[in-house]
């Protein structure tokens, strides 16, 4: 639903705010220490996108789809942890009917990734 400049995402808050965490955590447990860690949410033509970008050292591109399945962890990979994370905030944004991209940020090295819920009520052009 679009109000003014809003964008109102209809959810879960539990599955919303466990997917946030995972998308934090990840960024500041796989990143050296130092890296900046930003979380935006924005109105991308009617469509809310909620975004965690780092500054350190990314995903190669061939991985990024892969990272997404459950228990995949690259080769060299120092941080503890399952490999589910990821997974999980896959489907949590299926749940919400929203896309789940890992991408370059704009600027500079890192990762941004990003969920874009979908804009049912959107105005068509
Ligand atoms: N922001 C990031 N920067 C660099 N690598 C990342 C980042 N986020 C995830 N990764 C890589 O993707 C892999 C999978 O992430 P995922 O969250 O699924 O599992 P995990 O963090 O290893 O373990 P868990 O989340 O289950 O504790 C990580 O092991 C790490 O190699
Ligand atoms: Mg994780």
């Amino acid at each position: 639903m679009i109000e003014g400049n809003e964008v109102v995402v209809r959810g879960n808050p539990g599955l919303l705010r466990i997917m946030l965490r995972n998308l934090i955590e990840n960024a500041v447990n796989h990143t050296p220490s130092g890296t900046v860690v930003q979380t935006n949410v924005a109105n991308e033509q009617g469509a809310g996108c909620l975004s965690v970008s780092d500054n350190g050292p990314g995903i190669p591109e061939q991985e990024r789809e892969k990272v997404m399945e459950r228990f995949y962890r690259p080769l060299g990979t120092q941080a503890s942890g399952s490999g589910l994370g990821l997974s999980i905030v896959k489907q949590i944004a299926e749940i919400h009917a929203a896309a789940l991209r890992i991408v370059s940020p704009d600027v500079g090295n890192g990762l941004r990734v990003e969920v874009i819920f979908s804009a049912p009520n959107a105005k068509k052009p």
